[in-house]
């Protein structure tokens, strides 16, 4: 059991995390909270050329309560370095009881933060009110503006599940906002608002309302958390947080854009795992649209308290808009910098059985390339116990194109409700699966072809599941190409 930290004074971030570096599941090239609770990623934004992160952070222990936001910076989108706390609840305000989400815009060189303040009534409901904050010393220090909260709460009449997460863009002159929310009975929405100074606000209509009663091609549920709405190539993407009493996944819908309305074309996840939440993202000054997410833990509310810390970034994404008009997505290039020891393997044919490969970590990025072949199922297995009682298997399955991640014996205690998370990678004609795997500490992340991720945590309970292995069944397929690279931590 660690002893309770305390993430208020910044002084202490340097001996905080040196203490909790030994930990095997904190991830040495994720960005992770000093110590303590961290969930979504909030006001990602470029600043004269440097990348901030803040994150919704607990200050006074590892789950989630009195929400605050953490700071980072990066001039390389892979070392951080801590900032103090950015905003804290204020007492008798609009955020006494938290600052929720929310995003951060560059207001003709005001930095400003748009975020949600959460208070809680006499008879304990949770209310959340749109706030701003500026800085004047470059995004270190804020001061919440005397109108909070600028957007009172959900249009007057509409009745709303919840109401929250302001993410604001700028078209010429005028602001825009999307708020999550959920119009009872009907479904999760964005409800678009406008401004000329970010302080008075005019609500326009939903940007776009699910429906609740639709399973085609999945489902978006009653209410939507940090919409994100923004151009890629020459489509708009709607990124949505499904919830529904608790967090769910994430989707998005690619469409277009005209006279402030958005005409969906197509809705996908954004993550098929079961870790990956409340995205935001960027566009950097090379025009990259680069999203981070939540990476939730999987494991429960006690084994968080006793870890002292819980919650991970995921890598920095870059996204694209594909040919056939879906989003692409890679890990930033940047993270190549971490790449140390290199092994590579080339053309081992894998008939029906296994083949232990002679690399070992828990810190790795892996490379590999697979031609599926006759084979009915091919993949690789890591963190792999030597005597294979304890393993993780990452399965491709050629007759439903389906790449899954199988966390079943994972670990030798941890029970999970759903071990085996995934979706379709469609190959096309000859076309190759390609894995980016990254294994760091408790975290996975897998980008296949570009064009599917998937997130997962992994807590293997044995020291030496560090193994690696790959395989078919039913037939031959065959690992083209296999390499892997040890990878440097972040923090010195
Ligand atoms: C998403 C979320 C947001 C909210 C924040 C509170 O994970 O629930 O909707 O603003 O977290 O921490």
């Amino acid at each position: 059991m660690t002893e309770g930290f305390d993430t208020r004074d910044a002084a202490q971030y340097p001996a905080i995390r040196r203490q909790l570096a030994a930990d095997p599941y904190r991830p040495r090239y994720h960005f992770v909270a000093p110590a303590n609770w961290l969930n979504d990623p909030n006001g990602c934004i470029q600043w004269q050329g440097t990348y901030h992160l803040f994150y919704q952070h607990n200050v006074a222990g590892p789950l989630w309560s009195d929400i605050h936001w953490g700071h980072a910076t990066s001039t390389d989108l892979v070392h951080w370095r801590d900032h103090a706390i950015a905003l804290a609840p204020t007492p008798d305000s609009p955020d006494a009881d938290g600052c929720w989400s929310g995003c951060a815009v560059d207001n003709d060189g005001v930095p400003t933060l748009i975020y949600s303040g959460n208070t809680i009534g006499a008879d304990g409901t949770r209310r959340q009110q749109t706030c701003i904050a500026t800085s004047n010393d470059g995004l270190q220090t804020w001061e919440k503006h005397p109108a909070n909260p600028v957007i009172a709460g959900p249009p007057p009449g509409m009745e709303t599940v919840q109401y929250r997460d302001p993410s604001v863009w700028r078209e010429d002159a005028t602001w825009y906002c999307v708020t999550g929310s959920g119009i009872v009975g009907i479904g999760g929405t964005a409800l678009l608002y406008r401004s000329a100074d970010l302080v008075h606000w005019d609500y326009m209509h939903p940007l776009l309302t699910g429906d609740v009663g639709s399973h085609d091609p999945l489902w978006t549920g009653p209410m939507w958390e940090c919409p994100q709405f923004f151009p890629l190539g020459n489509k708009h993407v709607l990124l949505i947080s499904v919830w529904d009493s608790g967090t769910k996944y994430v989707a998005h819908y690619v469409g277009t854009y005209a006279n402030h309305r958005f005409t969906p074309e197509s809705l996908a996840y954004t993550d098929v795992g079961g870790s990956f939440y409340a995205p935001q993202s960027l566009q950097d000054d090379r025009g990259r649209r680069i999203m981070w997410g939540w990476l939730r833990e999987r494991r429960d509310r006690d084994a968080q308290q006793a870890a002292g810390w819980s919650g991970v970034m995921s890598l920095p994404r870059v996204l694209s808009l594909l040919p056939d008009n879906t989003v692409g997505v890679a890990p930033a290039p940047e993270l190549m910098m971490l790449r140390g020891a290199y092994t590579e393997i080339v053309n081992h044919d894998l008939a029906s059985g296994e083949a232990i490969l002679d690399v070992y970590g828990d810190c790795l990025e892996i490379r590999a390339v697979f031609a599926p072949g006759d084979a009915q199922t091919c993949g690789l297995v890591v963190r792999r116990s030597p005597d294979g009682a304890e393993e993780t298997r990452i399965i491709y399955e050629a007759a439903t194109q389906r790449l899954t991640v199988d966390r079943t014996r994972s670990n030798a205690t941890a029970r999970s409700d759903d071990p085996i998370t995934g979706g379709v990678v469609a190959l096309t004609g000859d076309e190759l699966l390609v894995l980016r795997i990254f294994l760091d500490g408790s975290t996975i992340e897998i980008f296949a072809n570009e064009r599917l991720c998937l997130a997962e945590r992994i807590y293997a309970s044995r020291a030496d599941s560090l193994g690696i292995a790959a395989f078919a069944t039913g037939g031959t397929a065959t690992l083209r190409q296999f390499e892997a690279w040890n990878m440097a931590s972040i923090w010195e």
